[in-house]
């Protein structure tokens, strides 16, 4: 039977641990790929010292599993960065952001040498855009932001919380826009032009901080991509 796309997660997350340098702290991302990384990662929890967490989320289920976790600002550069994506095309830039922990883990990206991306086949895109990019806004700034997505043909809408109690908050305070309808041919233009808009906190393109490394999972096992 051809492997479901939990299994392709299962594998892609194992395939990880290749790229861990023992003695050295990692950093680890967030969302469902990854869990299945920091679950293998149990397994050398004595080869390192601990790692650097890009969410609450993910810094808990290292604690559950006896991996220490570190404050970013405690440490220095970071050998190694594994995460998930939502899209990554080509060159390794990637949408991220689905899980809403994008500003965290483009904090920890920047602190790390080098980017793994593992990801299900379905990530693979030829061009960033269908999976709505989720920006990361001060609430405040919402509604004005809302109006230059539409300017330049993007439809943005506010994410809201699981339960209908209203706009989703992030572990920054912060408020989250999915801009559906833009396809992004230039990853690095368009990160650095939102970006400096009044009240982004983060875009969840990765351009700058793009991937070296993509473990992807197909059904003929794990394909390795370099950047
Ligand atoms: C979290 O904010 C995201 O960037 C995740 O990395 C992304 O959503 C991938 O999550 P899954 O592994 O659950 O698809």
């Amino acid at each position: 039977a051809p492997l479901t796309q939990d299994q392709l997660k299962a594998l892609v997350g194992r395939a990880a641990l290749a790229y861990v340098v023992p003695g050295e702290i990692l950093g680890v991302g967030t969302g469902s790929t990854v869990n299945c990384f920091i679950d293998a990662l149990a397994e050398l929890k004595d080869k390192i010292p601990g790692a650097v967490s890009s969410s609450e989320a993910s810094t808990a289920r290292l604690k559950a599993l006896g991996i220490p976790v570190f404050d970013a600002n405690a440490v220095g550069e970071l050998a190694v960065y594994v995460d998930g994506a939502d899209e990554i095309d080509g060159q390794g830039h990637m949408v991220k952001g689905g899980g809403a922990a994008l500003t965290r883990e483009k904090i920890v990206a920047a602190q790390s040498r080098r980017f793994v991306c593992i990801a299900d086949a379905s990530k693979k895109v030829p061009v960033l855009g269908r999976f709505p990019i989720p920006v990361e806004v001060v609430p405040m700034s919402a509604q004005q932001l809302v109006r230059r997505f539409a300017a330049m043909g993007g439809q943005a809408t506010l994410r809201q919380a699981k339960g209908g109690s209203g706009a989703l908050v992030t572990d920054n305070g912060q408020h989250i826009l999915d801009v559906a309808g833009l396809a992004i041919a230039d990853p690095l233009g368009f990160e650095t032009q939102v970006s400096q808009w009044p009240g982004v906190v983060t875009v969840g393109v990765f351009a700058h901080q793009r991937a070296q490394v993509c473990l992807l999972g197909t059904p003929e096992g794990v394909q390795t991509l370099t950047f």
